[in-house]
């Protein structure tokens, strides 16, 4: 069994899987959600790099020969390090892919008015990673970025629907519409806001375009595996799909279906393996 990796801290990434799926079903998956550790939001750049490497390492003991960080703190935090420094050193062979790159290469398709927002994590708005890939693929594009703290645990505590959770999103839709005047296209740069696409909704004026990863990052990796045939000939293929959790499988059960749209039975991934780290974080 050689099954696609696919990395979050948490829930998140199975709204990436989801589409995915549904676009390659013919692959088996691997799901890693680090709930024990979630949320990599406000975490520092050393902590999610080391806390991804571990994840990435034991994906790599399992047989998969791609991960795909389907988490954007992750993928700001944690992917050009292990990349760069510690994929030659572990396993030269294998690839780690992120979700920030295939978003940014195909944003500018969805705006007329070359403005847009980036609603994301601390830790990814720190990062300057959309605004750094952005420039590169699309440089007349204007982007503005909120970071909404609060939107991660609301998902993860299942409150995404209830009306506590509408003081949040107004308040930070309303203020990165003020920002940005003109924008037109508001992206969803974490893995988790999809589940509060109904609620941002009804805070946002008709004519903005609200953009999830899922099917964005599904089609990105199917080009992938078509371009990298040496690749995907070692990614197994019986259409198996396995779900671990760094906590408690049976909450993990609880939540997951929400986020995959389908019943998950989880196995518990242990978190006390030892891993080198990199001395410079890039
Ligand atoms: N879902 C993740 C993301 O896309 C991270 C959420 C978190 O752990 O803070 O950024």
């Amino acid at each position: 069994m050689q099954p696609i990796g696919i990395f979050d801290s948490g829930y998140g990434g199975l709204t990436v899987m989801k589409e995915i799926v549904k676009k390659l079903p013919q692959y088996d998956y691997m799901y890693l959600g680090d709930n024990a550790r979630a949320p990599y939001g406000n975490r520092s750049f050393e902590t999610v790099y080391r806390y991804t490497l571990q994840c990435v390492e034991w994906f790599f003991e399992q047989g998969c020969p791609l991960v795909i960080l389907a988490c954007n703190t992750a993928s700001a935090k944690a992917l050009r390090t292990i990349q760069q420094n510690d994929l030659a050193r572990i396993a030269p062979e294998n690839r780690v892919l992120g979700v920030i790159r295939p978003t940014t290469e195909i944003i500018g398709n969805f705006t007329r008015s070359r403005n847009i927002g980036i609603l994301a994590t601390n830790g990814t708005v720190q990062s300057g990673s959309y605004l750094i890939e952005i420039e590169k693929f699309f440089p007349d594009i204007t982007v503005h970025q909120e970071a909404c703290p609060m939107w991660v645990p609301i998902v993860e505590n299942n409150e995404h629907q209830q009306p506590g959770a509408d003081y949040f999103v107004k308040k930070h839709v309303d203020h990165i519409l003020k920002a940005g005047a003109g924008i037109d296209t508001l992206l969803l740069a974490c893995t988790h806001y999809p589940l509060l696409r109904d609620k941002i909704r009804q805070f946002l004026p008709e004519g903005i375009t609200l953009v999830s990863q899922g099917e964005i990052v599904a089609n990105s990796l199917a080009d992938y595996l078509n371009r990298h045939s040496e690749l995907e000939n070692r990614c197994s293929k019986s259409g198996e799909r396995m779900f671990y959790t760094t906590d408690s499988t049976e909450d993990f059960d609880n939540h997951a279906s929400i986020f995959f749209g389908e019943p998950v039975r989880s196995n518990h991934m242990n978190l006390d393996n030892s891993i080198q780290l990199a001395d410079h974080i890039y």
